[in-house]
């Protein structure tokens, strides 16, 4: 299998074609997602909500990310995995920044790191860049600001923060990084962000221009249950797939059924 690299993703944007990424946090779910031909895969630190149950994602440390990254690297065969700085690991100190960015790369064998912001982080994202490790950005409603946000909504609706949502995304591009995450924003600055820059935007609650879409795994799996933005599509319903079959279970355990004769040595 030919490994996809930050410069399959960048090719994929040249020719036109969308991209495509999932998060994943463990083994089991990573092996699933690789196969079945996602081209990147996120150890978004949502695994603080999906995995741990914490309200927001501001409480999940390093060393929980990068056991949930080597986790899923061991699974990967194709895809490209990469990892998000938790909150804390890497604002207003550069050299923090690059010492997380090492210790993943290093500790969990991933390809890359997503950094939270723009102007505000810029010198860690060169210091990181300049170790040779790729960096995607994320703007718009990016989870590590919710308390100076207060709610949840879309981002950049007036035209100063789209403003500097626009400058900021110019600068990630400028520095180097691969790629920009964009949640949670207009539909039409998620286009002018897409065509204003030539490496990939990714979209998630950004409407349809965006060069690629990435969602929350369990999100579009429908093991999540309470979680219903409007951006959110769910391609299955698992967790009634999941509690039926855990009922029968019991149920049939109940029964004296299981286990029957055949499932006895
Ligand atoms: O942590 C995460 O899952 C993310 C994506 C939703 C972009 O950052
Ligand atoms: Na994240």
């Amino acid at each position: 299998i030919k490994r996809v690299t930050t410069h399959t993703i960048q090719e994929l944007k040249n020719r036109g074609e969308k991209i495509t990424a999932l998060t994943a946090y463990d083994y089991s779910m990573a092996q699933v997602v690789d196969a079945a031909g996602v081209e990147m895969i996120l150890v978004g630190d949502s695994a603080s909500n999906v995995m741990a149950g914490h309200e927001t994602t501001l409480p999940i440390t390093l060393d929980q990310m990068i056991y949930h990254a080597s986790s899923v690297v061991r699974a990967v065969k194709r895809a490209l995995v990469i990892v998000d700085l938790p909150f804390g690991s890497y604002q207003g100190n550069s050299e923090e920044a690059l010492r997380s960015a090492i210790r993943i790369m290093k500790e969990s064998g991933a390809h890359a790191v997503k950094l939270e912001g723009g102007q505000e982080i810029k010198e860690s994202i060169v210091r990181i860049l300049s170790a040779g490790v790729p960096v995607m950005g994320h703007l718009g409603l990016t989870p590590q600001s919710i308390y100076k946000f207060g709610t949840y909504a879309v981002r950049a609706k007036e035209d100063a923060e789209a403003a500097k949502l626009m400058e900021d995304a110019l600068m990630l591009q400028e520095v180097g990084c691969f790629g920009v995450v964009l949640e949670k924003i207009p539909a039409a600055l998620t286009r002018q962000v897409s065509q204003a820059l030539s490496i990939p935007t990714i979209g998630i609650g950004g409407g349809p221009d965006a060069d690629g879409q990435i969602l929350v795994l369990h999100d579009l799996l429908g093991i999540t249950k309470e979680f219903k933005p409007r951006f959110l599509r769910r391609y299955a319903d698992l967790n009634t797939v999941m509690t039926e079959a855990i009922a029968h279970y019991v149920d049939d355990v109940k029964a004296k059924d299981f286990p029957n004769e055949k499932e006895a040595y």
